[in-house]
């Protein structure tokens, strides 16, 4: 049956506050108004069933991009390659972009057919940037299986691969044609991934969408796509407003970058967020942007959320800063996304010194102690 999913895992992860059970919720479907290239997200359990109608009417073909690990298989309905991309953030390289184009190659893939990533973000990332690439720009259908997939990666069109220069170095905006966020998928999702998700959740609620705790899965995941879908539709491709959705980024990659570890295992990219937000309000409160309250709240959401705020060991604070610089968004002098009067916004020229006295007051024993 055209669009049917079955789950190759077993065991259920953990699992988001408010996360009820699946049972008589149904699917949502979320559009980004983007022109005519607007298309639909849908959401909730069992959302798959719709991945059919989201394929382009001209596919003959088509290219099913995922990994070993991701514990769903997708039926399109048309003749399907499947293709397995390598696991680790190291090889989410230009080299892996081109093995898949080379697999389109083989299987005789036209600019008519489709592209169907099926995994997390790193999935979606780089099926996203092959299509956009092969004949200059193939359709791609996204089917999200991680929390920050759904509520993140996979909408908006960001697609991209590292350099070993940077994250996300090179890439494209190329808009998929549909986006699928089945809930049923997050059955199998391991804890890990679930803290990831709960971060770039944790951004939300600072930027329009208040009291997510508590509400249905599904009904979170919608929240937060709608708002990143209204995101899109006004700022695609972020020469302003969409700066937002990379609030708590700026230390988060960083960490990313450094790869310092939070407690004995590696940092997350959603947990990496988690501490950034924290670091973002505590700058924000040292330029006079907001007060101590506020900056307890975002402590507070952190927290709700599970995730620790405490700025990891192994990394000096000058060395943090070198990686800030190198981030592909800061143009020689350092932009961040913080919150003020008027709410997030983009601020440029916050100058160095500032950003070394948060990160000394968080590495230190008072700012472990506060986070
Ligand atoms: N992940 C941030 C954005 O899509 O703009």
């Amino acid at each position: 049956m055209p669009g049917e999913m079955r789950s190759r895992g077993a065991a259920v992860g953990g699992r988001a506050a408010g996360d009820g059970p699946a049972a008589g919720a149904e699917v949502r479907s979320v559009p980004v108004k983007l022109g005519d290239r607007s298309y639909d997200v849908l959401v909730g359990p069992g959302a798959v069933s719709g991945l059919h109608g989201l394929l382009p009417a001209s596919a003959r073909r088509a290219v099913v991009v995922t990994q070993e690990s991701v514990p769903v298989e997708v039926e399109t309905g048309l003749p399907t390659t499947v293709v397995r991309i390598p696991e680790s953030e190291a090889q989410k390289s230009l080299a892996t972009v081109e093995s898949c184009c080379r697999e389109f190659a083989r299987v005789g893939l036209t600019r008519s057919d489709v592209v169907v990533s099926v995994g997390g973000g790193l999935v979606t990332d780089l099926a996203g940037l092959a299509a956009a690439l092969w004949h200059r720009g193939t359709a791609v259908v996204h089917v999200a299986t991680t929390l920050l997939a759904q509520v993140d990666a996979a909408i908006g069109g960001k697609a991209g691969a590292n350099l070993p220069e940077g994250k996300n170095l090179v890439g494209a905006f190329w808009q998929p044609s549909g986006v699928v966020c089945d809930t049923d998928t997050l059955r199998t999702l391991p804890e890990a991934e679930w803290r990831s998700g709960r971060g770039e959740m944790a951004k939300y609620a600072f930027i329009g969408v208040e009291g997510l705790a508590g509400l249905p899965l599904t009904e979170q995941v919608v929240r937060c796509v709608a708002r990143k879908a209204e995101v899109v539709s006004a700022d695609e491709r972020e020469a302003g407003a969409r700066m937002v959705l990379n609030y708590g980024h700026t230390l988060a990659h960083a960490l990313e970058a450094a790869g310092i570890a939070g407690g004995d295992r590696p940092m997350r990219h959603g947990e990496a967020v988690a501490v950034g937000l924290v670091f973002a309000a505590r700058l924000a409160f040292r330029l006079g942007r907001i007060d101590d309250e506020r900056v307890a709240e975002h402590e507070a959401v952190v927290s709700s959320y599970g995730l620790s705020s405490r700025l990891p060991g192994g990394e000096a604070p000058a060395g943090l800063l070198e990686y800030m610089y190198r981030d592909k968004k800061a143009r020689g002098r350092l932009t961040f996304v913080l919150d003020g009067p008027s709410g997030v916004e983009a601020v440029t020229g916050v100058e160095d010194p500032d950003v070394l006295a948060v990160l000394e007051e968080m590495a230190s024993k008072l700012g472990q102690e506060v986070a």
